[in-house]
């Protein structure tokens, strides 16, 4: 078993974010992970007056702040201690450098690879490119692997994805959202709701008040394992066209009924797939694991199986998550020392289907 330190960037959509974490490698596992730094910088409050991300300010944000963050992710892992009296040479203690390369915003991931490429480059670093996905499905391996087979649900503001795993890297995707992310239908019902981005937060605080059964919004999933929010986001969008105006009580009410039917198509599929699949495990990663009735639900029904979500610092995006796939990418593959990382929006799935933010 060898131990690795590896410093990870992510900027793929509104977080700029670097980590700095440890794990021994050893021949088939990475073991004992330890976050020794993870920091956020959100540019939430700067998209809230939009009602959602704006790539163009998201990218010169990230070009602001992503040094300072770095550097903070050095100096919080690494106390200055003699004989290192500067920050700079506080790099020379990470083993590699992990970036997020794709799927997000173009502009957003053009920082981080850039700068990991630099980075990399003047300090001789190797490199390890991971795709943001990899991120949430390895953010339940803290700090060691859950038993396989698994069933893995990703579910954020880009994605809802469903994954039946052999091996750490031997995934079937089985389903995915056919319009919109589950996350995105809670920030595009909070929206109408004159609620704050991120709306998920929002919702899942203002559902707390309401009644999930005062709207009887659709619930039935499709048939096999593919997702749709666009008709759930289109019930609530006439709801509120019903009502001239909305007192705190109809929003509480809405939003709960809201969640009580996102969530219900989310327990679904996980049923079938647990059905078919019988796995020893089941994890839930992304954003919307944020989610106190998704982690109460899940827990209740499927009490049987090792259930993991991530941490609460590695819900929502954070680079962390990108350090700990980075070191289970090291086990089949040694890091390169070529600096010419890309960013990629788009990521084309093995099934051919591919994964993208909207
Ligand atoms: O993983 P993440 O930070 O970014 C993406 O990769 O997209 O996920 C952000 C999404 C947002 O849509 C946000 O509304 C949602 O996660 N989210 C939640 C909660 N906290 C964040 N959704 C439901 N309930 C929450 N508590
Ligand atoms: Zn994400």
């Amino acid at each position: 078993m060898a131990k690795r330190v590896i410093l990870a960037l992510e900027t793929s959509c509104d977080e700029t974010a670097a980590a700095i974490v440890r794990a021994d490698i050893g021949a088939s596992q990475v073991k004992g992970v330890e976050i020794l730094s993870n920091v956020v910088a959100s540019q939430a409050a700067l998209h809230a007056k939009f009602g959602g991300v704006f790539p163009e300010f998201a990218a010169r944000e990230h070009v602001k702040v992503i040094m300072p963050t770095i550097e903070a992710a050095l100096v919080e892992a690494f106390p200055l201690q003699a004989p290192i009296t500067n920050h700079q040479s506080l790099i020379t203690k990470v083993d590699a450098i992990a970036v997020t390369y794709g799927p997000g915003l173009v502009g957003s991931l053009l920082i981080g690879t850039n700068v990991a490429n630099a980075l990399g480059y003047a300090t001789q670093k190797p490199l390890i490119p991971v795709n943001h996905l990899d991120g949430h499905f390895f953010s339940t391996f803290v700090p060691d692997a859950p038993p396989f087979p698994l069933v893995a649900l990703i579910v954020s503001g880009g994605h809802t994805e469903l994954f039946v795993a052999t091996k750490p890297f031997e995934r079937r995707l089985l389903g995915r959202t056919r319009d919109d992310a589950v996350g995105e239908a809670f920030d595009k019902v909070a929206n109408l709701l004159g609620l704050p981005y991120p709306g998920g937060p929002a919702i899942g605080a203002l559902a707390h008040k309401g009644n999930p059964k005062a709207y009887a919004f659709p619930r039935a999933p499709q048939a096999g394992y593919d997702f749709s929010y666009s008709g759930l986001k289109t019930a609530v969008l006439r709801q509120t066209q019903t009502m001239p105006k909305l007192s705190q009580q109809d929003r509480a009410d809405l939003a709960a009924s809201f969640q009580a039917a996102a969530i219900q198509q989310l327990l679904a599929k996980l049923e079938q797939a647990v059905a078919q699949y019988t796995p020893k495990s089941l994890i839930v990663g992304g954003g919307v694991a944020a989610n106190a009735l998704l982690q109460e639900r899940v827990r209740e029904r499927f009490s049987s199986l090792e259930v993991r979500f991530p941490i609460a610092q590695l819900q929502t995006d954070n680079a962390a998550m990108i350090g700990i796939a980075a070191l289970w990418q090291w086990l089949r593959q040694s890091p390169h020392n070529r600096y010419d990382v890309e960013a990629v929006a788009t990521i084309v799935a093995p099934n051919k289907r591919s994964f993208q933010r909207k």
